[in-house]
């Protein structure tokens, strides 16, 4: 089987965290959110695998993937021009699919189960797709499946009055028979080539849908509150390390992850789940956790700081409380007055004085 990463998109509901890169690549829990994609991809068994790239600094998904060697996967980049919808994106890959069966994972879907099951069943079925359903409280924001006695009826795309709360997850396992369907499709109200469309005609054509629910945890990162919530769950699923040196005075509990060359300095505290990554200068006197990650090389003192993700190459320097909030690579927020608490939504390389 063979796999395809959907990597393009504006990103527009994260902006101005997109403004410098794709959304897929910002980190949760210190990982680009398409490397758990990939991952899972891989850990399912499937290692060729496209990656649709396209927009603003789709180079740094090349820059970051490569050939896959490093990640153990082999990577074909395939160019979409503008975001036309996912159907399109996969259509694009009908020559690099060829006869096989294949999954497809949106980028910035986070599934904390392995996929292998499913795919071992679909590997056997006679199905031509199979979808991932999953319950959610706002199903007005996605694709909805009206599902009557175990049978997929219709499915639709972010329906008005959506006829069930079961989403469908952007995790769907097709064979080449979609593509003959994806070239009669017509662009949504949204000007988009719908995968729910494509789906709602197999269905119309008399081909079999199956699916499975999903129980565990899956995500949609739309917005900065999907991703620090992702960001929570990852970080308490991980397994602690302490791989820095740490001044008398610090103090660790919950799950932490301390990443080589990392230096804590006196009267700190980190409350877990926490990770921190490599070369980072922690302290005196800073409040990390619960629910945080910290990006490689970043600088942080005297700060409070909780739920919230802070990317690489970061310089924190004062007594400022900062909750909820994503503060991009290399920013700066330096030397303040008063202790409030703050919401950052910072782009790369903003540069913050209070
Ligand atoms: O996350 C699940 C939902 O994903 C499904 O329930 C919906 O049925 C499906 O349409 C999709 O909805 P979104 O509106 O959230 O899709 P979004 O535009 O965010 O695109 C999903 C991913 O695919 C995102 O990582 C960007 C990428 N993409 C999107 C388009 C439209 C592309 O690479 N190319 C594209 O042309």
């Amino acid at each position: 089987m063979k796999g395809i990463i959907l990597h393009g998109g504006h990103g527009t509901r994260l902006r101005p965290l997109t403004h410098t890169g794709p959304k897929q690549l910002l980190p949760i829990a210190n990982k680009p959110m398409s490397q758990y994609c990939l991952e899972s991809l891989r850990d399912g068994g499937i290692t060729d695998i496209a990656i649709i790239i396209g927009g603003i600094g789709s180079n740094k998904v090349q820059e970051y993937y490569g050939s896959g060697e490093n990640f153990g996967v082999k990577i074909t980049y395939v160019n979409q021009d503008l975001p036309r919808g996912i159907a399109h994106a996969i259509q694009l890959c009908k020559e690099f699919v060829g006869n096989e069966k294949f999954v497809v994972f949106l980028g910035d879907n986070i599934l904390k189960k392995s996929i292998s099951g499913y795919v071992s069943r679909f590997q056997q079925s006679d199905a031509s797709a199979s979808i991932l359903l999953c319950e959610v409280n706002n199903p007005t924001q996605f694709g909805i499946a009206d599902v009557k006695d175990g049978v997929i009826k219709k499915i639709m795309e972010k329906p008005k009055n959506p006829p069930t709360n079961l989403a469908v997850t952007g995790i769907y396992l097709l064979t080449p028979t979609i593509f003959d369907i994806i070239d009669r499709l017509k662009p949504s109200w949204r000007n988009e080539y719908e995968i729910t469309d494509a789906l709602q005609m197999l269905l119309e054509e008399g081909h079999k849908i199956v699916y499975d629910m999903v129980t565990d945890y899956w995500k949609d990162t739309g917005t900065p509150d999907d991703i620090i919530h992702a960001n929570e769950v990852i970080l308490s699923g991980m397994t602690p390390y302490f791989h820095g040196t740490k001044e008398d005075g610090v103090l660790i509990s919950g799950n932490v992850m301390i990443d080589d060359g990392v230096i804590i300095k006196n009267g700190t505290q980190i409350i877990g789940p926490v990770i921190i990554g490599k070369g980072c200068i922690i302290g005196p006197n800073t409040h990390i956790g619960p629910n945080t990650s910290i990006g490689d090389n970043s600088k942080l003192s005297k700060c409070n700081i909780e739920n919230s993700i802070i990317m690489s190459r970061c310089n924190i320097d004062g007594d400022v409380k900062i909750r909820n909030s994503i503060i991009a690579f290399n920013s700066e927020i330096v030397q303040t007055d008063n202790a409030e608490s703050k919401v950052f939504l910072l782009g790369e390389g903003t540069k913050i004085s209070l």
